[in-house]
């Protein structure tokens, strides 16, 4: 079976390679030729643990290969995986317009029946929409169905969460999509992986759902670290404690500087957005886009608190992507810190192992470096913003070397706070006592 991936990002690129590796034929197309042509010699437009051996791999078995044009690939493809962004709009909501572009050319080039898979996060009803949208465009009366397969991996683990996932979710009013798309994740269902069968509309609502739910326990943390940090209390025995509770879980309870990255952020505010296009006001979802967005500010107030003022002092920002052993910088808390501090007069020096590059594009003004100790000299503070495993065994009597002043604040609580301090540090974190 030939399959169609369209969109060459995190979930595009991924879906298509492992795809691939379970044996199928897939063709990866984009509109951006730089990354067509990037991957048609041999290069990865992102950084993903293993996706560059499993790409070469499949592409030399012939199963695998890149092109920009979407007309000739759809004629050869039973099945066409949708996986092209779907950013937020100013006002909160979901921009489809990408989607929309896609099956417009669907619609314009099809000749047969085709299975049309929505893999990117789409508000509930999309699907509908699209069938609609592509009923009308259509010249002949070609059958088509749409499934929509919500999917969860997470960046830094791409490969793995796509070869291993906890479920898989399929959903459509189709019988017959339905068994074609089963039988697509059929390796996956071999080593036992459930696959959940429902509704379009319910399969679009379980990956709201599902991110929302986690960007609320972060959130939910990130407060009790808060009150820790008032009352003098301990968040991370707080966290275990609560983590041994089978209810609950110990996962996603790390606090922060605030959740980032290209999903959480838009997803969380796209259910509030089509919850009140329905009459509905979900207002969890409001209160976590209200918490998540303090959080980042509160790391600015902290460092002002810490330095007396951030006008004149130089701060060194360890990690700027928005999770490790990512390059993605979108709605990075650290961006948003070095912005928030450069207007408040602060110079900014950074070191990220993977993401300079990508906050290069989005962030003008940051001194970058090409190591953490270097990325130190004559700061005054010195802020672990991502906890990348190099910024675990930090040495710091090299660090007091290249400091002006010995101030550090580890927003991820990597640290053992007294022994810093005994080094002779200023130390603060979140939501832990520091004496
Ligand atoms: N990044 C993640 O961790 C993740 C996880 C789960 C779900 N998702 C969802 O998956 C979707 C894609 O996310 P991403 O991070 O992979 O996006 P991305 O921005 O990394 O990649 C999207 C790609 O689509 C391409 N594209 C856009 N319009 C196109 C068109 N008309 N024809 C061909 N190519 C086109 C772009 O050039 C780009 O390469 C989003 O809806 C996102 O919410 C993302």
């Amino acid at each position: 079976m030939n399959i169609c991936v369209v969109g060459t990002g995190y979930v595009g690129l991924v879906a298509g390679t492992c795809l691939s590796d379970f044996g199928m034929h897939v063709i990866c197309v984009d509109k951006d030729k730089s990354k067509i042509d990037m991957l048609n010699n041999g290069e990865v437009p992102i950084y993903e643990m293993g996706l560059k051996e499993l790409i070469a791999r499949n592409v030399k078995l012939e199963r695998l290969s890149f092109t920009t044009d979407l007309k000739t690939t759809i004629d050869r493809s039973l099945c066409i995986f949708i996986g092209v962004g779907t950013p937020e709009n100013e006002d909160g909501t979901a921009n489809l317009q990408y989607i929309f572009d896609v099956c417009d050319e669907i619609a314009d080039s099809m000749n047969d029946y085709k299975v049309i898979v929505i893999k990117s996060t789409v508000p509930v009803g999309t699907a509908k929409t699209l069938r609609e949208r592509i009923k009308a465009r259509l010249k002949k009366d070609i059958h088509f169905d749409i499934v929509s397969n919500p999917e969860f991996l997470r960046e830094g683990s791409a490969v793995n969460d796509f070869l291993r996932p906890d479920r898989v979710v399929i959903g459509s009013n189709s019988d017959k999509a339905l068994a074609i798309v089963r039988d697509i994740y059929r390796p996956l269902y071999l080593l036992e992986t459930p696959i959940v069968s429902t509704s379009n509309e319910t399969a679009e609502l379980i990956k709201y759902a599902s991110n929302t739910m986690l960007a609320l326990k972060i959130s939910f943390i990130n407060e009790m670290a808060n009150l820790c940090d008032k009352v003098g209390g301990d968040v991370y025995q707080v966290a275990t404690a609560m983590g041994m509770d089978k209810r609950i879980g110990s996962k996603f309870l790390h606090p922060g500087p605030g959740y980032g990255g290209s999903c959480f952020p838009k997803d969380v505010s796209a259910l509030a957005k089509v919850s009140e296009s329905y009459g509905y006001d979900f207002k969890i979802s409001k209160a976590i886009l209200e918490v998540n967005a303090l959080q980042k500010e509160n790391v600015v107030k902290k460092s002002e608190a810490m330095l007396g003022t951030l006008k004149g002092k130089t701060i060194c920002l360890l990690g700027l992507a928005f999770k490790p052993n990512t390059d993605d910088v979108r709605e990075a808390p650290a961006l948003y810190a070095a912005k928030r501090m450069m207007e408040e007069g602060a110079t900014i020096n950074a070191y990220d192992p993977i993401a300079m590059e990508e906050a290069k594009k989005d962030i003008e003004g940051i001194n970058y470096f090409n190591d953490a100790y270097s990325a130190c000299t004559n700061a005054d503070l010195v802020i672990i913003m991502t906890e990348w495993n190099e910024f675990r065994d930090l040495h710091f009597d090299r660090l007091k070397e290249e400091m002006r002043e010995l101030n550090v604040y580890d927003t991820r609580n990597i640290y053992n706070a007294k022994s810093i301090r005994e080094s002779g540090f200023n130390y603060i974190c979140t939501g832990r006592p520091v004496e």
